[in-house]
Parts: structure tokens; sequence; C-alpha cells
């Protein structure tokens, strides 16, 4: 079955990890993110199963722009990755106001406008997600799979980073909720905790084995798309073998 996949946020640590994942599983990929030369490049390397859409996703417009152009080169949508996340790092007598929203927008707001759209191509004319369709996954109301991105800051919140932990409690949060009102419907919902470090792609680092592996993280994702309707993850929890928790 080829299923379209929409990675919101991808750069070269995780997100790309996910779409070179999600593309050796057979799907079409849609990579979103700001910077147009990277996806650009990235998709070139992915070839025809990938499509670099340069996406600001604290900008409702073009989010919308973005989901109309991956319906029309490649289909409706049965699976989304929710993945970026920002926050100036400060605490909070130090962060602006602004920065405080931005955080927000970027997690939860644009989280929500890309389910938005994903779940009008998931649940179809008939809501329900139970297959209008004829099953191949190239029509509307397959129903389908949200992946929200977390980290130890979506369950703990982080000293000196009163916007991002807030935000990310805030995905957390819309991810549970979603997940209880679209499971029923066909549409898997599911949050992952990221309890550590990503190893990070341009850089040797001192002590790998405290870092989570980004391959071995996409790995897990793929696992939840393909995961049996009658044992559907809710929440992974995904941390290194060292590390304490
Ligand atoms: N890195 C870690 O150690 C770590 C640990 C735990 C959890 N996480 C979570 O993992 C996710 C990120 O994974 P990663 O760190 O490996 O990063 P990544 O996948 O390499 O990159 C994520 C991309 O999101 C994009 N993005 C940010 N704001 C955006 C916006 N307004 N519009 C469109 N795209 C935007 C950025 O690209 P542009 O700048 O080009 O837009 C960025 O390169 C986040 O949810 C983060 O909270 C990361």
């Amino acid at each position: 079955m080829t299923r379209t996949a929409v990675v919101a946020g991808v750069g070269p640590g995780l997100g790309e990890s996910i779409a070179r994942r999600f593309v050796a599983e057979g799907c079409r990929v849609a990579l979103l993110a700001r910077t147009e030369s990277y996806i650009e490049s990235l998709a070139a390397d992915l070839g025809d199963a990938a499509l670099a859409v340069p996406t600001d996703l604290t900008r409702p417009e073009e989010i919308e722009a973005a989901f109309e152009e991956v319906r029309r080169e490649f289909g409706p949508v049965d699976v989304l990755v929710n993945h970026a996340s920002g926050g100036a790092w400060k605490g909070a007598r130090d962060v602006s106001l602004d920065e405080f929203e931005r955080a927000w927008r970027v997690g939860a707001r644009a989280g929500l406008q890309c389910s938005q759209e994903a779940l009008d191509d998931m649940l179809g004319g008939d809501g329900d997600g139970t297959g209008s369709g004829d099953g191949d996954g190239t029509e509307s109301g397959d129903g389908g799979t949200i992946v929200f991105t977390g980290a130890t800051s979506s369950v703990r919140g982080r000293d000196g980073a009163a916007a991002f932990s807030s935000a990310k409690f805030a995905v957390r949060g819309l991810a549970e909720s979603m997940a209880r009102e679209f499971g029923p419907r066909g549409v898997h919902v599911a949050h992952v905790v990221i309890d550590g470090g990503i190893r990070p792609p341009d850089r040797a680092v001192e002590n790998p084995e405290e870092y989570l592996d980004p391959d071995a993280i996409a790995d897990s994702y793929w696992h939840l798309v393909e995961q049996d309707r009658s044992t559907w993850t809710l929440e992974l929890d995904l941390r290194p073998h060292v590390e304490e928790f």
C-alpha cells in the first residue's frame, strides 16, 4: 500500500531520518520546513517519492497552501508527523510574550492546523475513517496515522525553558485529546516522548551511547504507522539505555 506522508518540520536530524525511512517503506513523503535549499536537496536525494514544500508553520495560509500542493502532487494524506518545535531558551522572567507565543504557534497551533488538514483526508466524506476508499490508500477516508514528536519537556517542565516546556505540554494535551476523539473513527494518534538528546547529524559526540539514534527513532515511528488497530499506542517514550529516568 502506497501511503502519502507529511513530515511537518524536516531538518537534518530526526526529521530527515523519518523521511528516509518512510520513503524506504514505499511512502510518498512531503517535506515541510522553511529552509528551501535543504529540503530541495533532500528531496532530490530521495527521488520522485519526495516533495519539498517550503512552509513556515507559524503561517496558517502557508500550511493551507502546502497541503493543497501535497494533495495535488501525491493525493490524500495518510500519515502526518507533527515534528517542528521552537522556543527561546529562557526562563519565565526573561522570556517575552512574543517568544512564548511563538513556541506555541510552531508546536501546538501548527500541530492542530496540520492535523485538521490531514483529518479531512483521513476521515473522508463519511467522516468515520473506516474505508470509503478502495483500500489501497489512494482514496480519502481510509483512516490514517498522526504522530506528534515530544521531548522530556513534554512531561517534565525544564528549568529555564518556559516557552518550550509549556508548548510541549500543550502538544501532548492536543495529541491525547485527538487520540480519544479520532481513534474510534479510524485515525491512530500517537505522542512520542523523546527522553534525551538525539545524536546530532553534524558533529561527533564524546559519548554516543548517551544519545538516541535518529534512525532507530524513525524505526519506532514506522512501527506506529504499521500498528494493528487492536494494539494502538497513545504514548511511546524512548530513551538511551544508559539514561536514568
Ligand atoms: N534534538 C534533540 O536532541 C531533541 C530531543 C528531544 C526531542 N526533540 C524534538 O524533536 C523534534 C526535532 O527533531 P530534531 O531536533 O532532530 O530536528 P530536525 O528534524 O533536524 O529539524 C526540525 C526542523 O523543524 C523545522 N522548523 C522549525 N520551526 C519551523 C517552522 N516555523 N516552520 C517550518 N519548519 C520549522 C526546522 O527547519 P527550518 O528552520 O528550515 O524551518 C528544523 O530544521 C522537535 O519536536 C524537538 O522538540 C529533539
